[in-house]
């Protein structure tokens, strides 16, 4: 079988085929529903994910079960130590949950794994999906590609379309990111225009204001600062989000609800207007977004044809509200499934990779673009000198530059990957050389932004096209992560 996983910040979904092509959710094991908590907790030689993970934070809120392990992909910050003090990465944890998700297929289905698609933020970068092939090889899964989540919702939508050359706004507004992709289908073939996005910018945002209006009652109240512990903070969250999604579902009444941390009991009060303040001000900024993407490669909101609202956030009655505000008469809203189609969507395309799979979208091409600008510093390793490559180029691409290189000198330079010019993100230090020559040496300097949106690196001898030895120093973090070391420390559990 093949398997489309949704590895969201929130939620984790896995699909697969049934005989005839469609996209079928494969339920947890544990709790028959097919939207499982990203959440893993960790006990020595076992681990629970998923629902039942949820379920033991409820029994057990004290103990430290892992979230949002998601943001700390691309980064060398572990998101958990062991009672022996053993950093654990993302990488690792997003490995038991994707060990969980196989065990629930291998209990779907007896067919073996042969094939799997992993959805990733369209505006991740290189070393973030790097981290999500990294957890499938921990895993041991069969990875075929890494999607972009919009475009795998996307297709979900697209595979019985009729009509082509449509231009297709995915607004995918989830648990932990805004993502924001303009593709266009032509047959067989899905072009992604331009991406956007905005990182640390999602429904758990909206949370953490609710969580501070709580604190700041909370302390107006009782003239103490708000008790902090596992306990309380974990309480803290899971009301703050309860609040949330009832005030989605009942737009325009008052909510109060008694809460309870520590000693002290209190109701809180949230009136509809505050809370659609927020809203609207999260809104503001996604705007922007819409605005710079749609410009980038000029076409305006209204060649639009359809606008597909996908994630758990984009269900707030303020954003279909937003939509359709701006939407004429001749463009579409596409608003139902929102939760599902990511997964449903990498299933179909997980089928149209393997030959003999019958897929409902048959052999799909898919046309990625990059989604950052790519440069080298020549500096201070920071600032980009000299841009290689352009956001929302087409991929893949590969980019040449030519560098002489004096008898036993060294190259050592930058490469920046950055969305703007006030968000640089430096990649590491290229190092090239000292080759033992006795006179200058040309080296050609080749980056590749593959169609999976990852980065790959060569440098050859000009003349003979002969391989050079170059290194690729990351910046140092106080933890290093080491592939063998985290496999062994998965090896040893038993997940449930
Ligand atoms: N009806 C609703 N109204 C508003 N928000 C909702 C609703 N249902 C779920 N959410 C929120 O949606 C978020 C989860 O959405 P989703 O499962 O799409 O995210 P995810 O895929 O885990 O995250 P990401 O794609 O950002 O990594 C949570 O913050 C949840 O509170
Ligand atoms: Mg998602």
């Amino acid at each position: 079988m093949v398997l489309g996983i949704d590895l969201g910040t929130c939620n984790t979904l896995c699909a697969t085929l049934s005989r005839d092509g469609y996209p079928v959710l494969i339920p947890d094991a544990y709790s028959n529903l097919t939207t499982m908590p990203s959440m893993v907790f960790i006990d020595e030689d076992m681990a629970i994910a998923g629902t039942a993970a949820e379920q033991h934070l409820e029994l057990k809120p004290d103990k430290n079960t892992i979230r949002f392990f998601k943001r700390n992909f691309g980064t060398t910050q572990p998101v958990y130590f062991d009672r022996n003090g053993k950093p654990w990465f993302s990488e690792t944890v997003a490995a038991i949950m994707l060990k969980k998700v196989k065990q629930n297929a291998e209990m779907f289905s007896p067919d073996p794994v042969e094939g799997v698609v992993i959805t990733v933020p369209a505006h991740y970068n290189d070393n973030q999906r790097k981290s999500v092939i990294e957890a499938a090889k921990l895993a041991g899964l069969p990875l075929q590609f890494i999607l972009d989540e919009p475009v795998a919702g996307a297709l979900h939508y697209l595979m019985e379309a009729r009509n082509d050359n449509e231009i297709v706004l995915v607004y995918d507004y989830g648990g932990g990111t805004f993502d924001l992709t303009l593709l266009t289908k032509m047959g067989r073939e899905v072009h992604t225009l331009a991406k956007d996005g905005l990182s640390a910018f999602g429904g758990k945002e909206l949370d953490e204001l609710i969580a501070n209006r709580i604190m700041e009652t909370y302390e107006r109240l009782f003239r103490e600062a708000f008790p902090f512990d596992v306990y309380n903070s974990n309480k803290l969250m899971r009301d703050a989000e309860q609040i949330k999604l009832q005030l989605s579902m009942q737009m325009n009444k008052r909510l109060s609800k008694w809460l309870y941390y520590g000693q002290q009991a209190f109701e809180f009060t949230i009136n509809p207007t505050d809370f659609s303040n927020l809203i609207r001000q999260s809104l503001q900024r996604i705007d922007q977004v819409i605005t710079g993407c749609l410009r980038s490669v000029g076409i305006s909101q209204t060649d639009v044809n359809k606008v597909v609202l996908i994630g758990g956030s984009s269900q707030f009655p303020q954003v279909e509200a937003f939509w359709k505000e701006r939407l004429g008469a001749h463009q579409q809203l596409i608003t139902h499934n929102p939760m599902q189609s990511v997964a449903m969507g990498a299933a179909l395309y997980a089928g149209s990779l393997m030959p003999g799979y019958a897929s409902r979208s048959g052999q799909l091409e898919l046309k990625n673009a990059s989604s950052y600008n790519l440069a080298l510093s020549y500096q201070d390793f920071r600032a980009p000198d000299d841009v290689l490559l352009l956001k929302n180029s087409p991929l893949p691409i590969s980019v040449r530059r030519s560098f002489q290189l004096p008898p036993n000198g060294k190259i050592d330079y930058g490469l920046v990957q950055y969305w703007d010019a006030s968000q640089l993100f430096p990649m590491g230090r290229i190092i090239i050389g000292p080759l033992s020559s006795k006179g200058y040496t040309q080296v050609d300097f080749v980056l590749e932004n593959r169609s999976n949106g990852t980065i790959a690196i060569k440098v050859t001898e000009a003349n003979s096209d002969k391989p050079v030895k170059f290194q690729f120093v990351k910046e140092q973090s106080e933890f290093s992560y080491d592939f063998e070391e985290q496999k062994k420390q998965l090896d040893k559990l038993l997940v449930l």
